[in-house]
């Protein structure tokens, strides 16, 4: 009998630590630029300037036609339910919160700050609590640092060689990552240290 106790108590232990496990980072979830914007209006102002708030419109038919023949793409297509195209046209195409279709998730096309700073639904309650919160704190709950060498490969996840716009098509789409931090999006000074 005390066996069987034993190991029913090991047994809730695993799955109670298994659970806390998921819930931290990985279980993230993406929640949409306008919460962001609540706190980062500047940086939401100079995003919604760039290429990357309209990217769902690029997959209408007619739009830039010219580039997409030249890519070898139907320039009259709606590719607006194409999947092979929205997982990089959308924010969290598939994942917890992200896009789903435009029906479902309307406010999750275009590619939006969480595409760069990784999804929002943990990092956001940790910069709500506290203003000078670390960095450190924000990367375990699922935060990417854009400028880290180590993100340049969520960047490559929709700039690397499956993109119909790569390199091969023509130079002026070659995915320099130095360079294009540059372009995202204007810069603000933070009050705090991270
Ligand atoms: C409740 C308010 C709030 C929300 C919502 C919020 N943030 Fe923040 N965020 C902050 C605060 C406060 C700071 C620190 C500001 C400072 O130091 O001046 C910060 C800092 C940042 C930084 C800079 C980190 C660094 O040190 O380099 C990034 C990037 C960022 N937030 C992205 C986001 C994104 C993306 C979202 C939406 C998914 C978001 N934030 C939602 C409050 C918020
Ligand atoms: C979910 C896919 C996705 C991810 C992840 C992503 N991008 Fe992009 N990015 C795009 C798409 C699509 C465009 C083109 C927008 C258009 O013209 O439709 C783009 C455009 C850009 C532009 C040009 C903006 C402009 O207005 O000229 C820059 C700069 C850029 N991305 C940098 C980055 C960096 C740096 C990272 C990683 C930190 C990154 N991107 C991650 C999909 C993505
Ligand atoms: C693997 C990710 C990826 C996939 C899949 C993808 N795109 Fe894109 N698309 C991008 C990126 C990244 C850019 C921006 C390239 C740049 O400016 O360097 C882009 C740019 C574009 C542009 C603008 C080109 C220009 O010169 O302004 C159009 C139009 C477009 N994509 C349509 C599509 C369509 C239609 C599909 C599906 C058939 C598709 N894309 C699939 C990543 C992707
Ligand atoms: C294409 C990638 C990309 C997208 C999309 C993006 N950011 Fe950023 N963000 C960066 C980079 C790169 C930095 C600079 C990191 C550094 O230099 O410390 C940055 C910095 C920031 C900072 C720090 C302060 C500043 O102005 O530099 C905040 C806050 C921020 N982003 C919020 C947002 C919000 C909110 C959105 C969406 C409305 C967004 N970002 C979309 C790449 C991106």
């Amino acid at each position: 009998m005390k066996k069987i106790i034993v190991g029913l108590f090991s047994l809730l232990l695993v799955a109670t630590f298994l659970t806390i496990g998921a819930t931290i980072g990985e279980g993230a979830g993406y929640v949409g630029a306008a919460k962001c914007k609540a706190c980062h209006m500047k940086q939401y102002k100079a995003w919604e300037k760039t290429k990357m708030a309209t990217s769902f419109e690029n997959l209408k038919p007619g739009v830039k036609a010219a580039e997409k023949t030249k890519a070898k793409l139907d320039p009259n297509k709606d590719y607006t339910t194409d999947q092979k195209c929205l997982k990089c046209h959308t924010t969290g195409y598939g994942k917890s919160g992200g896009f789903k279709s435009f029906a479902e998730t309307p406010k999750m096309v275009n590619v939006q700050c969480e595409a760069c700073h990784g999804p929002g639904s943990e990092f956001t309650q940790i910069m709500k609590k506290n203003k000078e919160f670390k960095l450190d704190e924000v990367k375990a709950a699922g935060y990417v640092f854009p400028k880290e060498a180590s993100a340049e490969k969520e960047c490559l996840e929709c700039h690397g060689g499956e993109s119909p716009f790569s390199e091969k098509v023509d130079p002026k789409y070659k995915f320099v990552f130095k360079d294009r931090l540059k372009n995202t999006h204007e810069h603000f000074p933070l009050k705090y240290k991270h």
